[in-house]
């Protein structure tokens, strides 16, 4: 994919990014209720707004869907899957762990070809272009080159219904933690696959997970020299509700200790 498009990409997610940082752990800020446990701001949307009518401006022969509901269908080959405000629950409660995520879907080529994770609160910029690496503010970052499960640090998530859910990810948790060195619950998954990328991480998964939370990110982990599959090895799809995505040196074990467990 054109550079062009990458770097639109990435100064709309700053321009989101301004938005969220605007009302972060400020009295501004309302949140309000999806269902009991999955909440929405009032700058989840505000920076949805902003990132829809930018991108349809732009590209409207691209088709967009946004997380809380945006969307703008057309016969272009590009499909943005935008997540907003990715880690709502932490900006909420004003932890600084939160992004915008924004992949983009080539029809023809199947497969992610530009994708950019952006932090605001710490400025981390991660961005890649499909067969051109993985990038955090303009340098280049890779996968950790650790092959020791034993030793390994990795990340994961709940779903929201997880009291109703049985595929809540509690079993996969319970076998993975005795085996590892350490467990992150960050919530965000589009920070928890840049971490991966970039080596901050030894992998990561999570099932329930939707387009706009992985695609940007699974393709920053391939881009950093990592995997990224369904939990028993088939090919990541973003529609698909589920992600392993490792250095590619753990993937093999990571597969065993989830394997049984796939509801896909
Ligand atoms: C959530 C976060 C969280 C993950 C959930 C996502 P949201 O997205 O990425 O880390 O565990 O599966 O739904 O609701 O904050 O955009
Ligand atoms: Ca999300
Ligand atoms: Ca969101």
């Amino acid at each position: 994919m054109e550079q062009e498009i990458l770097l639109f990409a990435e100064e709309a997610a700053r321009g989101a990014g301004r938005i969220l940082l605007s009302g972060f752990r400020s009295a501004d800020t309302v949140v309000s209720y999806k269902s009991s446990t999955d909440l929405v701001t009032n700058m989840d949307r505000a920076s949805e707004e902003f990132l829809f009518n930018s991108i349809r401006e732009k590209y409207p022969d691209h088709t967009i869907i946004a997380e809380e509901g945006s969307r703008s269908s057309a016969a272009g080959d590009f499909t943005w899957y935008i997540d907003p405000l990715d880690g709502t629950n932490n900006y909420a409660h004003g932890i600084a762990q939160f992004s915008v995520s924004i992949g983009i879907y080539s029809q023809s080529a199947g497969a992610v070809t530009a994708g950019i994770v952006y932090d605001p609160f710490h400025d981390e910029m991660f961005s890649a272009n499909r067969g051109d690496g993985a990038f955090m503010n303009g340098v280049k970052i890779s996968v950790s080159r650790n092959n020791d499960i034993g030793v390994s640090i990795l990340a994961t998530g709940f779903p929201y219904d997880k009291a109703s859910n049985p595929n809540n990810n509690l079993k996969e948790f319970a076998r993975i933690v005795p085996k590892i060195q350490g467990i992150r619950r960050m919530g965000s998954a589009a920070l928890d696959l840049a971490g991966v990328a970039c080596g901050r991480f030894d992998g990561y998964w999570e099932a329930g997970v939707k387009p706009w939370d992985t695609a940007a990110g699974s393709l920053l982990v391939g881009e950093g020299g990592g995997k990224v599959t369904k939990y028993r090895g088939g090919k990541y799809d973003p529609v698909v509700p589920e992600i392993l995505a490792t250095n590619g040196l753990i993937h093999e074990s990571m597969i065993e200790l989830l394997s049984g467990n796939s509801f896909v």
